[in-house]
């Protein structure tokens, strides 16, 4: 059996801004999913998915759960029939930590490499990202290059710039309210202020200033800098309508924790947010404040 695997991640800035063109800032973290690939008699795709406790045939009008459907259209686009697939995530679905282009890219690469397609990085990101729309309707590349290529990346859609940015890996601590958020109804939220509201245009292009000031200080190692830049971040996406009153009361008890920034990460609406700080400081206030923390690391490698 072929085993390929590919990473979650977190934006430190700009969800919601980066599906407009403006540049974002996101990180792989070191949460997975594995996907084991085998070539099986006949034409039928098997899919073996223990987290969601599923397991059939995936195919043209087959019915599978929301979280397959990735996994479905990943399948159609290179072509595979006669292959089981065995599904295994360490990233909770729906929480904003990019399980679904985790899956979708670790998808792709097993099956290039089971079936000698020949998927580069970067096939695996674009493909991915077309994945993503056909299942999704709308959504920017980030969360497939950044699952594709790892570490800490600037995204920009507006102008083609992509690249993994040389900074140290900031500290992280990741905490889930429990509740999951639909990226569909959040980026329609999103854009339904914009095309009425000059002023959330304006929210969000100064969501993308933020991610250009971020990456010079991320750069520079301003730590305290960055943390400030993503306070703000925060406040804008509230402005957006994507916070939930749990999200909010988990980002300002990790602040009174001694976060140097905390801010919602991915679409909202529930889900998880990324604080700038240390496991030591806080563990404790995201628990005490009912939220589950989740200690990650930036990943570097990406898809393997
Ligand atoms: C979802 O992880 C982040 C959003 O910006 C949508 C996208 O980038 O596709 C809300």
């Amino acid at each position: 059996m072929i085993t390929s695997s590919a990473p979650g991640k977190v934006f430190l800035f700009g969800e919601h801004a980066v599906v407009y063109g403006e540049p974002a800032v996101a990180a792989a973290i070191d949460l997975r999913v594995e996907i084991g690939a085998e070539e099986i008699e006949g034409s039928s795709v098997y899919v073996e998915a223990r987290d969601l406790d599923w397991s059939g045939e995936i195919g043209p009008g087959s019915g599978v759960p929301e979280e397959l459907e990735y996994v479905k259209e990943a399948t159609r686009a290179v072509e595979a029939e006669g292959v089981r697939l065995e599904i295994e995530s360490e990233i909770p679905v729906g929480s904003g930590l990019g399980s679904s282009a985790a899956v979708t890219v670790a998808t792709l690469k097993a099956l290039s490499d089971l079936l000698g397609r020949g998927l580069t990085r970067r096939d695996a990101a674009s493909m991915g990202h077309q994945v993503e729309r056909a299942v999704q309707g709308s959504a920017s590349p980030t969360d497939t290059y950044v699952s594709a290529f790892g570490g800490v990346n600037l995204v920009e859609p507006g102008s083609g710039r992509f690249e993994k940015l040389e900074v140290e890996d900031p500290p992280l601590v990741v905490g889930d309210t429990g509740a999951s958020g639909s990226t569909w109804e959040q980026v329609s939220g999103v854009r339904r202020l914009r095309d009425r509201y000059g002023a959330a245009r304006r929210v969000i292009e100064t969501i993308g200033d933020l991610s250009r000031v971020g990456v010079e200080a991320l750069e520079g190692g301003d730590l305290e800098c960055v943390g400030e830049l993503m306070d703000i971040n925060h406040g804008l996406l509230e402005a957006l309508g994507v916070s939930t009153p749990g999200l909010s009361r988990l980002v300002h008890a990790a602040r009174e924790g001694g976060a140097l920034g905390a801010k919602i990460t991915g679409a909202g609406g529930g889900g998880c947010f990324v604080a700038l700080g240390s496991w030591g400081d806080l563990e404790t206030p995201i628990r005490g404040a009912g939220g589950s923390p989740l200690g990650v690391t930036v990943d570097g490698e990406g898809v393997r």
